[in-house]
């Protein structure tokens, strides 16, 4: 998704602003640019592509001290030049991250009044309107605040106006942003690693505040115009976040931190056999899992735990579907809600939905005081640290630890659950290394198609392990239920096709490899991910024998090493996949 960075300070502004949206390039873009003052004009670079593409127009030296700057992720308008941000209308020039679902309403009105737009974005309809709206009343804050009463949607906008030489303005309403604040400088950036270059303390702002930034003066402002004071919060993680630490990718590093960070979920919510500070949900009916992607997949995982040792009857749906479904809405449920970013936009949706409807709702999200994080009844954070690369690992798995959790938080006997999740991290700096990774990917680097089978909770880890692989080597994949296969979709197997077949559920072992022989049967080679040391694929990935209650989890790692070793055979961008955003703020 889109990035945004907005500076005014006492330093040289473009050098600060492009490493700030540098820093954002994981969330995804298509495009950048930047504007700046110069000679009381502001001057617009903007360029299709990497933000290379940019830096190659920029003189770092240029004598400003303010500006904004934007990664765009096309949601309106091709990836080009013309459509890039930031876009200017008469006297304003702003960049958005976001929607706006009423911009062919808006463009009609002002078409009609004789305004034309060169680009094909919901953006430049934002700047034309603020602009009417400034010329009518010559006050940049109440513009904005009349601005918020017509535009419909999700936006953060940084803005300068062409009269104001020294003011620096946002504003935002679901999608994310922050107010870096330092010694006689201010940074806004719609993520915290854009802000690190400058400083650790920050605002945060909540839907329809507007901010005001002048030298040396932070106003945050309701959409009211009364203004708003705020305690600053200080980001405690790692500063190190732009670093891979040695490793190829970050994505790599991400892997390798797991053990560190199933290590601090365990040490921080269990002790011996007691769990704590951990919500309880015994007073809740059933539980509802709403989430994407990878999240998604963490709250099947979470299911079957929650079902099987917490007894607790539970449904997983996709968040963009979620908020489309009939509902039988039950005050005695509980809604869980499942995001690392905590602003995927369609989880937002259906959080709003589930509190519209009375329902109580404990999002499980990473990024600390995000907007799905702040907007939820209770929050369980996953704390894994700031995740870098687009497709997740660390913190799906620390949301499956969560889950887990949630779920022994009611069980009387955990003792030996416990027992076994505190072998977890050993065994997973074990598998990280233990396999010859890249034999196994230099076949399936080949394949144009790959299956990945499973029964039970090996479906949803090849749901993942499909995903995984995917989306950061671009061969199609799709996980299937093992015994489903036979019922139509066998006819697509033949020599060609690549099968990950996942067996770790020692009691549905036998039905798991009769539908891995019919695949063998129609030539295909089937690569097992198994703890069972019997001869019933081509190849295997065999790992140790654990009881029922943490063999499912030893499967992970295995199957995130060899999607990155697949991918890094093809010399895919593993950490910034394309296409993809790390965290989809439109819906
Ligand atoms: C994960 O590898 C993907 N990048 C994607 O599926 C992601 O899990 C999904 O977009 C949900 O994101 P969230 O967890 O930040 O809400």
């Amino acid at each position: 998704m889109c990035g945004i960075v907005g500076y005014l300070g006492n330093r040289k502004a473009i050098p600060i602003i492009m490493e700030g949206l540098k820093s954002l390039e994981y969330r995804g873009y298509d495009s950048s640019g930047i504007a700046y003052f110069k000679d009381h004009k502001i001057e617009v670079i903007k360029k299709e592509g990497k933000i290379q593409n940019l830096d190659a127009l920029l003189n770092y030296d240029e004598d400003t001290f303010m500006g904004i700057a934007h990664t765009r992720w096309a949601t309106h308008g091709k990836a080009n030049d013309l459509n890039a941000h930031p876009h200017t209308y008469g006297k304003i020039t702003l960049v958005h991250n976001g929607i706006i679902e009423n911009y062919e309403d808006l463009k009609k009105a002002l078409f009609a009044k004789g305004k034309h737009f060169e680009s094909e974005t919901d953006t430049i309809v934002v700047a034309c309107l603020l602009d009417e709206l400034y010329e009518e009343t010559r006050d940049m804050l109440k513009a904005i605040s009349l601005l918020m009463q017509k535009i419909q949607g999700s936006y953060a906008l940084a803005i300068l106006c062409k009269d104001e030489t020294d003011t620096l303005y946002a504003v935002r309403k679901d999608s994310p942003l922050i107010v870096g604040v330092g010694e006689n400088e201010t940074i806004l950036a719609s993520d915290i690693p854009a802000i690190l270059g400058v400083t650790k303390n920050y605002y945060l702002l909540n839907d329809k505040e507007i901010v005001q930034v002048k030298k040396n003066k932070v106003t945050i402002y309701d959409e009211h115009l009364n203004e708003v004071l705020k305690e600053t919060k200080t980001y405690q993680g790692d500063l190190e976040v732009s670093s891979k630490k040695g490793y190829e990718h970050f994505m790599l590093k991400e892997i390798h931190e797991e053990p560190e960070v199933l290590q601090n979920l365990l040490l921080k919510y269990t002790k011996e056999d007691k769990i704590r500070e951990v919500f309880d949900i015994t007073p809740y009916k059933n539980i509802e899992i709403v989430a994407c992607g990878s999240a998604y997949h963490a709250g099947l995982i979470g299911k079957y735990y929650l079902e099987t040792y917490a007894n607790k009857k539970t449904t997983v749906t996709y968040a963009s579907e979620y908020r489309y479904q009939k509902h039988f809405f039950d005050k005695e449920n509980l809604v869980i809600l499942i995001s690392q970013s905590g602003e995927t936009a369609d989880t937002l949706a259906a959080l709003k939905l589930a509190k519209e409807n009375g329902i109580d709702t404990l999002s499980i999200v990473n990024v600390r005081d995000s907007s799905i994080a702040r907007s939820s009844k209770y929050v369980f954070y996953t704390d894994a640290g700031i995740e870098v690369a687009v497709a997740t690992t660390k913190a799906y798995f620390a949301q499956v630890i969560a889950l887990i959790l949630l779920a022994l938080n009611t069980v009387e006997d955990r003792a030996s659950y416990l027992a076994s999740l505190r072998k977890l991290p050993s065994f997973i700096t074990k598998y990280i290394d233990s396999f010859d990774y890249e034999s196994y990917a230099k076949r399936l680097a080949t394949c144009e198609h790959i299956f990945y089978l499973g029964r039970g909770i090996d479906y949803a880890l090849a749901m993942e392990g499909s995903l995984k692989l995917k989306e950061i080597s671009y061969i199609h994949s799709e996980a299937y239920p093992s015994g489903e296969l036979k019922h139509g979709t066998i006819s697509l197997i033949d020599e060609n096709t690549g099968v990950i077949a996942v067996v770790m559920n020692e009691e549905l072992k036998e039905k798991s490899i009769s539908n891995i022989k019919e695949v063998l049967a129609r030539g295909a080679k089937v690569l097992a991910i198994t703890p069972i040391d019997e001869d019933f694929a081509s190849s295997k990935i065999l790992l140790t024998k654990e009881d029922a209650f943490l063999n499912p989890l030893l499967a992970i790692v295995p199957m995130q090493m060899l999607a990155y070793h697949v991918a890094k055979i093809k010399g895919c961008d593993i950490d910034k996949p394309r296409n993809l955003a790390k965290s989809v703020t439109v819906e």
